[in-house]
């Protein structure tokens, strides 16, 4: 970052320089140069609308062109001299420009601000992050169907209240997951969708007195159409705010499944084996091989719900149009799509790499009496009363607890104590291959019907 002391754009009002410390407060180059790609597109699409409304010359439009090749390749080869005294991606970019094309440059900024110009820059630069966050769900979902296909039959405990419920399939588990994370990439394409509008031509706040093409702008720049309301365009960063809100209830998810990960695959669970890869030791306990990426993932949440509030709070009491503290929204909003670019692609590799212990999980559905819902229901079938069977099947629990034994571990004599409706195809209901089979409706547990959910989601 160079400091030279080049008299500032706006020189010319201004009877002295501005303050060193002031000048580096300011600045955002330092964050929005990332958006440099964007920012020179949008010049593009600017100058070719201002040439055919013959405002800029085609020898103009040739050297603007000519100069924003070069300045893109300068920077992308490391060779650009971003400088804080030029405040941010915009200026920087366009004082090299007219370094490179002389007043051809300098006519660049006619019907414009840096006001539209932002705008624009964040918007296209979020919509191909949206895109590619999208594409990182889609490959998660993808990773999450391959494995619940490949576990459509394991048995595993379901649970409410962390304590067994009753017994659930892995496949289904892990299409609960998937339908999350549908919710969330539509979520994503919604904000995608209502944010593809172009703000070129808002110019600062009021619009422009030249006679400029919008539609033009918009469509080269793949937006759905101009906005409709100049001072809307250039002030509200809703889209952000709507971004951070479906990357904090992305994350939210992710979390969950992150704690679900860190759980299963502890000694006390001990469902699942995650690969090491994905894993590190301890310094000093040489038995440990610690869930860390499922960990990182659930503490970056709080990160993204912490982005949200600051966009929320700074959007909140700001009066039309733009104002400086819409500077502050870009490093919330790209630490967010960072965060939430590196967590899915961890997940997109780690997931489908889960080893599921079959053995254990089955073990620990036999316990806690997680078909005890099975033997109320099968009690109802032979006419007794829900709330009778309830307390049937309650007490017979009881039993179990004291004698150690599970409830279809016990002979028809003994479960005959609590009901004499109980007859021996009870044994069919108690085993856990039954009670999942039975669920054998859309969105329930039973294998066929995970096995039909992985279909339609590939359908
Ligand atoms: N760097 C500014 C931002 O991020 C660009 C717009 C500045 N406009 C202005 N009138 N100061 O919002």
């Amino acid at each position: 970052m160079s400091d030279d002391k080049t008299s500032n754009i706006w020189g010319g009002r201004f009877s002295e320089q501005t303050d060193a410390f002031v000048e580096e407060f300011t600045a955002s180059v330092n964050f929005d140069q990332r958006m440099y790609k964007h920012d020179i597109a949008g010049s593009r699409a600017h100058a070719r609308m201002l040439n055919k409304i013959g405002v800029l010359s085609d020898a103009d439009l040739d050297a603007i062109l000519s100069g924003l090749d070069t300045v893109e390749q300068e920077i992308e080869n490391g060779g650009f001299n971003w400088s804080v005294a030029r405040e941010d991606v915009h200026m920087n970019i366009e004082s090299r420009l007219t370094e490179l094309a002389g007043d051809a440059g300098k006519r660049l900024h006619t019907g414009r601000s840096r006001n539209d110009q932002v705008a624009t820059d964040i918007r296209l630069y979020l919509r191909d992050n949206i895109e590619h966050i999208i594409a990182l769900i889609k490959q998660l979902q993808n990773g999450l169907l391959d494995v619940a296909e490949r576990e459509a039959d394991s048995i595993m405990p379901g649970f409410t209240h962390l304590q067994v419920a009753q017994p659930v399939t892995f496949g289904h588990h892990m299409m609960a997951w998937y339908e999350m994370l549908a919710r969330d990439a539509s979520r994503f394409a919604d904000c995608k969708a209502r944010m593809n509008v172009s703000p070129l031509g808002a110019a600062a706040l009021a619009g422009t007195s030249y006679p400029i093409d919008r539609a033009m702008t918009a469509a080269e720049l793949g937006f759905d159409a101009p906005a409709n309301n100049s001072l809307d365009a250039v002030s509200d960063r809703d889209f952000a705010i709507e971004f951070c809100a479906a990357s904090a209830i992305l994350l939210t998810h992710m979390s969950r499944m992150s704690e679900e990960m860190v759980l299963w695959s502890s000694a006390q669970f001990d469902f699942i084996e995650l690969p090491d890869r994905y894993c590190t030791g301890s310094s000093i306990m040489p038995q440990k091989k610690n869930p860390d990426v499922p960990e990182l993932v659930r503490g970056k949440t709080g990160r993204v719900n912490g982005h949200l509030v600051s966009l929320l709070t700074l959007m909140k009491s700001q009066p039309l149009a733009y104002n400086k503290d819409n500077q502050e929204d870009k490093e919330p909003l790209f630490d967010t799509i960072d965060t939430v670019l590196g967590c899915l692609r961890a997940f997109a590799d780690m997931v489908p790499a889960i080893e599921c212990k079959r053995d254990n999980m089955l073990r620990a559905a036999k316990q806690g009496f997680s078909t005890a819902t099975d033997l109320a229901d099968y009690l109802v079938r032979k006419g007794v009363a829900f709330r009778d069977a309830h307390e049937i099947v309650g007490k017979a629990v009881a039993y179990g607890i004291e004698t150690g034994k599970d409830l279809s571990e016990m002979q028809l004599d003994e479960l005959q104590q609590f009901s004499e409706d109980i007859g021996d195809d009870v044994f069919e209901v108690l085993a856990l291959e039954g009670s999942v089979a039975a669920r054998n409706h859309i969105g329930g547990t039973a294998p066929e019907q995970v096995r039909a959910a992985v279909k339609r989601a590939r359908g």
